[in-house]
């Protein structure tokens, strides 16, 4: 049988034989995404389906792979019964391809579509998500990877995308419906009960002693954090939200990642045993993401791996960055008192009745004017202050930033980043992309719950 990789080799050697540059404008993936209703076998043999919404009918959506340097070009189709649109997170693209509706397009309307199509500057580990009502959406298994390829990838023996979710499921296997309650929005968001591992519980991949693996973990969950370890597997981290880091870093500790964000790792498979794991650490221990069943191998272990090639550089000017404060605020045990919501000052009662709980600046969902509005070229720097109780996920669109340390320098290139309870911090970015750009919470109830903001970059 011709695999789908055979057949892409061929196409490479051809195009070298006829002295064409092999990787430039290379696209693969699907012409169509379609969004609809499919029934996926989650639960144990004797419990029903689930009924999910998916991209193409697959949970997760297709894995959508591309060449550093090409173009996606792709057709959403919705099939649903209700007005959808994706976003492609992480990536540095087009404003009109961001996929918010509201925002960058119109929503796309059931029986209706939406041609997105946009250039692949960066390579990395990238997800795309429903970005209409997606507390839901996401919920229900609109997102899939979407990986763009080094031209010189390092050499490994298996480039694995492992997708992390939970969903909540009730009675018959269901997903539990009521989505947008009050409860889970003023709390830490929807956390499910079902840990799943590209849409299955601890599913299982067969690797050799001493293969090196490229693990690409995306963190699709609706809420959850998740806090990752390995066993029978050492290596190194290599990228964060698809951006290299500069050297790779030597796993010795736990990984966390929160929702929204990526890590791609390179890791041998260094155990004697006969399975090795990726860990999900719960307070009480050690539950399987995901389990590599390990047969003997032949080869010798590989020297540490160099660094991923570097993505298109916009360097941030720290002195000269536009500040910004961001204060935010609300949820359970510390209720918003008032807010302002589209222009007008509500109660807390009020906002409650609407569904809005948290604030940015006391703007409890988003403004029609942006946090800050900067030309294109200028670095913007944002002081960020979380006064509530829980932890958030803060994402930007379009552009990745740097966190600030306490001694001036800049963190790793990153587009989502945790904040704890209380924490206070900083980061910075080069506005080198035009357009309006989300900056809000991943924890997508919290979104949903007014914690969303805007960043204009004029042209
Ligand atoms: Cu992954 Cu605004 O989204
Ligand atoms: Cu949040």
């Amino acid at each position: 049988m011709l695999s789908r990789r055979r057949f892409l080799h061929s196409l490479t050697a051809s195009a070298a034989l006829l002295g064409l540059p092999a990787r430039a404008g290379a696209e693969a993936g699907p012409a169509i995404l379609a969004a609809g209703p499919s029934r996926h076998r989650i639960a144990p043999e004797g419990l029903p389906e689930t009924d999910l919404w998916t991209f193409n009918g697959s949970f997760p959506g297709p894995e959508l792979r591309f060449a550093q340097g090409g173009r996606l070009a792709c057709r959403v189709e919705n099939r649903l019964e209700a007005p959808t649109a994706v976003h492609w997170h992480g990536l540095r693209l087009d404003n009109a391809m961001d996929g918010v509706p509201g925002v960058t397009q119109a929503p796309i309307l059931p029986g209706e579509e939406f041609d997105y199509a946009f250039d692949l500057p960066d390579a990395g580990t990238y997800w795309y998500h429903s970005h209409a009502q997606s507390v839901e959406q996401v919920e229900r298994g609109l997102y899939g990877a979407l990986i763009v390829e080094e031209a010189e990838a390092p050499e490994v023996d298996r480039d694995l995308t492992l997708v992390l979710d939970d969903i909540r499921m009730a009675r018959g296997a269901q997903l539990a419906g009521d989505f947008d309650n009050l409860h889970d929005r003023a709390h830490a968001g929807r956390i499910g009960n079902v840990v799943l591992t590209n849409g299955a519980p601890e599913p299982r991949y067969e690797v050799r002693r001493n293969d090196r693996l490229r693990l690409r973990l995306v963190n699709a969950a609706n809420a959850r954090i998740f806090e990752l370890g390995l066993y029978g597997l050492s290596g190194w981290v290599m990228a964060l939200d698809g951006m290299p880091l500069a050297a790779p870093q030597a796993l010795t500790g736990p990984m966390v990642l929160a929702p929204g964000q990526r890590i791609d790792l390179i890791v041998d498979v260094t155990t004697a045993e006969d399975e090795a794991f990726l860990l999900h650490l719960e307070r009480n221990g050690g539950y399987a993401q995901a389990v590599f069943g390990v047969a003997p191998g032949a080869g010798a272990r590989r020297p540490d791996p160099a660094p991923l090639p570097p993505n298109p550089e916009f360097p941030i000017d720290l002195a000269g960055a536009v500040p910004q404060r961001v204060l935010m605020s609300g949820g359970a045990m510390r209720p918003l008192g008032e807010a302002i919501h589209q222009g007008e000052v509500l109660t807390g009662r009020e906002l409650t009745d609407r569904g809005l709980v948290w604030a940015l600046n006391g703007q409890a969902g988003r403004d029609i004017l942006p946090l800050v509005e900067v030309p294109r070229g200028a670095s913007v720097r944002l002081g960020l202050a979380n006064d509530t109780a829980f932890r958030h996920a803060m994402h930007l669109h379009g552009m990745h930033f740097a966190q600030v340390r306490p001694d001036g320098t800049l963190g790793p290139l990153r587009d989502t980043l945790l904040m704890a309870p209380d924490e206070t911090t900083e980061i910075a970015f080069a506005a080198h992309n035009p357009g309006d750009w989300l900056f809000h919470c991943h924890m997508l109830g919290h979104h949903a719950g007014g914690m969303g903001t805007f960043i204009r970059v004029t042209a």
